[in-house]
């Protein structure tokens, strides 16, 4: 696809584009609109740089791609339930999100993109590293991905609402996971193994190791070996790009097909984000 209106960089040959020509602060028209669309749909996350956004801006860009969401266990920023703050202090042990993962896949709906938008950063660290889970699905054998195509699975928040493992988390970091949250019954749903993206009808693999727990009428300890060897499979070094955070970057990934991991790596420094979830469909 060419570009009249912004200009894309892949900075990977499997997935991941900075994007220039934007103003993210602004309501971009609709020509421009439909090519970052089209930039993500081709480079699954995109990542563009100095941009100057209020959390008012930062949600209005989000809102142009759906719905926003608000996060069951977060605490979110202060007058903005639609905005999740990924903050670690220096004294702080734990980040979020250094795990491969996809946000909320036990949600009946996940999310279909997530917007990240730095504040502050650490001299050097913090980096976060994206897995293409087209090419994940892609490269397996036939005879796996035939199986793989008429099975679901059982995804849950209970990492995130299990009061000890929550309260575990809330004592090493500043983003906490609010009480009520470990009181709430766990959320479950069942999605494909390997869905279907809506817009680029391409398959991908939707297993992530926090959130999925087991195949649909299989134990967990049943689904245990295969979900390992596929998570380690989706993660593999060749499907992955990743990206070297500045102040003021904002990175936007499809959920769809993208696994995540933010590095720890910078003990004894901030690093300050606010993050924009867009919501999605039901996975099919
Ligand atoms: C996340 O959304 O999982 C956090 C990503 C990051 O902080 O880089």
């Amino acid at each position: 696809m060419t570009y009249q209106h912004i200009e894309v960089k892949p900075i990977s040959g499997a997935l991941g584009a900075e994007i220039a020509g934007v103003d993210l602060s602004q309501d971009i028209g609709n020509a421009v609109f439909s090519e970052v669309q089209q930039a993500l749909h081709e480079n699954l996350v995109i990542f563009f740089r100095d941009q100057e956004l209020t959390p008012e801006q930062h949600k209005d860009f989000g809102r142009r791609f759906g719905t926003l969401n608000i996060h069951p266990q977060y605490v979110p920023l202060d007058g903005h339930p639609e905005i999740l703050p990924i903050l670690k202090e220096p004294e702080d042990t734990l980040n979020i999100g250094d795990v491969w993962h996809t946000d909320v896949s036990f949600l009946e709906q996940p999310s279909m993109g997530s917007i990240l938008y730095a504040h502050e950063v650490p001299d050097a660290g913090g980096d976060t590293m994206f897995a293409n889970q087209y090419l994940a699905y892609e490269t397996l054998s036939d005879g796996m991905r035939e199986m793989l195509d008429d099975m679901t699975a059982v995804h849950s928040d209970r990492i995130l609402s299990n009061p000890a493992s929550a309260k575990n988390r809330n004592d090493g970091r500043s983003t906490v996971i609010k009480e009520d949250a470990m009181t709430e019954e766990e959320i479950t749903n069942e999605h494909p193994v390997v869905r279907t993206h809506v817009d680029t009808g391409r398959k991908s693999l939707y297993v992530n190791d926090p959130f999925t727990v087991r195949f649909s009428g299989m134990t967990e300890e049943e689904s245990q070996p295969l979900l390992q060897f596929l998570y380690a499979h989706a993660t593999r070094p060749e499907f992955t790009c990743r990206f070297r955070w500045e102040k003021k970057s904002v990175a936007f990934w499809d959920n769809r097909c993208t696994q995540h991991y933010a590095l720890n790596d910078y003990q004894g420094q901030r690093r300050s984000m606010h993050r924009v979830t867009v919501n999605g469909e039901r996975p099919i």
